[in-house]
């Protein structure tokens, strides 16, 4: 994770963000931290990378890398705002022992990437449509010999996998239909019959932006409706507040950058 040190809205690079509306920095501080401490209380180890002044969202740290199986599949930003970015996460690899794969295709990490080690033997999902080029989905395969699925995504409010689709554990998902062209929407209905589907209120609610660990489902608390379906289905939902965060399009999910060693 990266705190919101520097977090504003300077710029518009999704639907979300409107750089003449307001942020509370102090709260976007604040229920980040509360973010924080949530994961921590869950159980899991949380590495903070230091926030560098100039990169606003810096704090939505998943798209700085995709990890599996201790390998580290780069990131090379869609727009030039965000760039520097990589160089950051890049560091972090690198430094932590992790093997690094420097990406030649433009492709967003976690932000676009899911991994589901229990599904077929492990297997990753992919989004491309708005920010993550269909090449990166071929670069991600032979960097880290899982299959890969691709996702069309339709629909700009959902420009990331992320926004649309979640792994709550390790073999099953939770996603927004509409978000995917139909043709992708088959492929998700085939491989996972008994996904979590969410409606269009959870995901403009960024409720399908959660970290699942298995059990544990951690989510925008103005999600209800799927923390209720999340529950149905035998999970325990984790209401988080991130309003501000959300102000620059992104909330739980693009504040963790999850690591597979
Ligand atoms: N303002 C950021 C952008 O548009 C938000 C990124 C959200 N991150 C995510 N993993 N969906 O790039």
């Amino acid at each position: 994770m990266c705190a919101p040190e520097h977090f504003t809205v300077a710029y518009a690079i999704n639907p979300w963000m409107d750089p003449t509306a307001p942020v509370d920095a102090e709260l976007a501080g604040k229920q980040w931290e509360r973010l924080r401490e949530t994961l921590v209380g869950l159980g899991h180890t949380v590495h903070l990378l230091a926030p560098q002044p100039g990169l606003p969202d810096m704090v939505y740290a998943a798209n700085g890398a995709f990890t599996v199986d201790g390998v580290a599949y780069g990131s090379r930003f869609a727009y030039p705002q965000r760039a520097a970015e990589a160089a950051a996460h890049r560091a972090f690899y690198l430094g932590g022992g992790w093997r690094y794969a420097e990406p030649t295709s433009t492709n967003e990490g976690e932000g676009d990437f899911a991994y589901l080690p229990g599904a077929h033997g492990g297997l990753i999902l992919a989004g491309y449509g708005f920010r993550t080029a269909p090449s990166a989905h071929a670069e991600a395969q032979e960097v880290l010999g899982r299959p890969v699925v691709s996702l069309r995504l339709i629909d700009p409010r959902f420009y990331h996998l992320d926004t649309a689709l979640a792994a709550l554990d390790d073999g099953n998902i939770a996603y927004y239909p509409d978000a995917f062209s139909a043709s992708s929407r088959r492929v998700l209905r085939q491989l996972f019959p008994d996904a979590v589907v969410a409606d269009e209120e959870d995901a403009r609610a960024f409720g399908l932006n959660l970290v699942g660990d298995g059990r544990h489902v951690v989510l925008n608390a103005e999600a209800s409706g799927l923390a209720s379906r999340l529950a149905a289905a035998g999970y325990s939902p984790v209401p988080v507040e991130l309003s501000e965060l959300k102000k620059g399009g992104g909330s739980v999910k693009c504040c963790v950058a999850e690591l597979r060693p």
